[in-house]
């Protein structure tokens, strides 16, 4: 009969078109379901009750033809008595009567069968010598929570996506300029001076400083400064990878070099940063051995990899940071002093947070920027606290202590109270002190200024034209 087996997909818009009539049809409308069944009728029929998907054929005047076995199931109703019925009678809004005069499918439409049940279908005319003479509906996804759940799994995975791309982005890319570097304290300025400058040259750089200072920061501004800014930017933290893997990291292996090398081997970091930067984070832990083959590296410009016979020209830029005194280090015996002379040539070193105390405010502003979309304040007795604080960890300290007091603060203003309690215990202790010290009068006058500013603002949740007029001064002024 191949009536079915006849039928093709219209690719000119979705439809399915009939071979010519004299063939196909019979019964009126070309029937698997009223006629004589050959064994491919039977397949098709017994396939249709298979799927887990619904399938219903109405002829052109919306009359059930087939119904299969999960749409019956799913209406609850018997398909030998439905055959014959109007499809209205079980879906009262039905658009099939629609897709008849039209002639267009109506693909992945929302159509809802009593309260509970919520379909996702398609509407596909069948047509004959360009005649709509019936339509298929078949089910896409039995709800649209199906659908919703769907996208949500491809929303969180092309989320993956973009992250991992994004990692990978930054492993090969730098993101920090000088700009980003905040900080106009003469050390900080100072120190983004000397790094612009050593930026222009093609030398090794050395970023020295304790923990949490910014030497990320500055290595990143090198490279963006520097005419290497459009080649890579390989970051290697020498202290964060195993000291057995830290060589095949660094120069790369051939196949077979070691048990578990790949088969195809792989380019070290070194040869990753051809024509642009290496970053060396925490140089102060590369390992005797690899310091030795640094330097080989350093003076020949040239690396082999392990388990290789021939080396390759690479052409980087060294940028290495470190928070150790590579100077005692050296008389200890664990760093190379060859090594060290070659990586000292120019040295950039990253004040303290505690001795460049008018950097906080600065910062602390900078922080509440990135992570809160609120106007926040800090009030003058926080800001005090914090000025006054050591920061052993720096400006990553701070930077930590100023986004959990932003989780912590109800309002707009962050109180002492937010603050880690080493901070606050830090201040308490340190106020009798202040309170016998006496500050100089510009200091002072300042300090009241900046007090009554804060409660101003805190008081008209941020408004700079109600505050102004508060305070009895214009806008300009505030
Ligand atoms: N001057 C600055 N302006 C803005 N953000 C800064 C500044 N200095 C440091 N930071 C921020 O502080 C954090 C620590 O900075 P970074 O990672 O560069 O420190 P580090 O000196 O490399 O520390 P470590 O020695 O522990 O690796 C980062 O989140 C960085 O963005
Ligand atoms: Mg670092």
């Amino acid at each position: 009969m191949g009536v079915l087996a006849d039928s093709k997909a219209d690719t000119n818009g979705m439809a399915i078109h009939l071979a010519p009539r004299g063939r196909a049809q019979r019964n009126g409308f070309p029937g698997v379901f009223t006629g004589e069944l050959n064994d491919l009728a039977e397949l098709f029929k017994l396939t249709l009750d298979s799927v887990y998907s619904g399938t219903i054929v109405c002829d052109k005047h919306s009359r059930i033809l087939y119904m299969n076995r999960f749409y019956a199931d799913l209406l609850g109703v018997d398909r030998e008595e439905a055959v014959g019925r109007h499809i209205m009678d079980f879906f009262p809004s039905s658009r099939v009567p629609s897709v008849i005069d039209s002639g267009r499918a109506e693909l992945g439409a929302r159509c809802t069968l009593r309260a509970a049940i919520d379909l996702v279908v398609n509407r596909i005319p069948i047509k004959a010598d360009g005649e709509t003479i019936g339509v298929v509906l078949q089910t896409v996804f039995r709800s649209y929570t199906e659908v919703n759940e769907l996208m949500k799994r491809l929303n969180s995975l092309e989320k993956r996506v973009v992250q991992y791309k994004r990692g990978l982005d930054s492993m090969l890319s730098a993101t920090y300029t000088f700009d980003s570097i905040v900080g106009e304290s003469k050390g900080i300025v100072e120190a983004k001076q000397l790094a612009e400058k050593y930026a222009r040259t093609d030398a090794a750089v050395l970023i020295m400083g304790a923990t949490g200072t910014g030497k990320e920061l500055f290595a990143h501004s090198v490279h963006l400064a520097s005419d290497r800014r459009d080649g890579p930017f390989v970051c290697v933290n020498c202290a964060a990878i195993p000291r057995d893997l830290l060589e095949s990291e660094l120069f790369g292996y051939e196949a077979g070099a070691f048990t578990g090398a790949r088969q195809k081997g792989k380019a070290g970091k070194i040869e990753l940063a051809d024509r642009g930067t290496l970053f060396l984070d925490e140089i102060g832990d590369i390992p005797a051995n690899a310091q030795a083959k640094l330097l080989r590296v350093l003076e020949s410009k040239k690396i082999e990899r392990l388990g290789g016979v021939k080396a390759v020209s690479v052409d980087f830029r060294l940028v290495a940071a470190t928070h150790r005194d590579l100077k005692s280090m050296i008389k200890r015996e664990e760093f190379r002093e060859d090594l060290f002379y070659r990586v000292n040539t120019m040295t950039v070193e990253v004040p303290d947070l505690s001795a460049r105390e008018e950097d906080i405010p600065l910062l602390v502003e900078h922080f509440l920027d990135a992570v809160s979309e609120r106007r926040l304040y800090v009030s003058p007795e926080a800001l005090s606290m914090l000025e006054r604080y050591p920061w052993p960890g720096n400006v990553r300290e701070l930077r930590s202590a100023v986004e959990r007091a932003v989780t912590l603060a109800d309002g707009v203003e962050l109180e002492p109270a937010h603050f880690p309690t080493e901070i606050q215990g830090y201040a308490h202790n340190a106020v009798s002190v202040r309170e016998k010290g006496v500050q100089s009068l510009a200091k002072s006058i300042s300090t009241y200024e900046k007090e009554v500013l804060s409660k101003a603002l805190a008081a008209t949740g941020g408004n700079m034209s109600r505050t102004a007029r508060l305070l009895g001064i214009s806008r300009s002024t505030l």
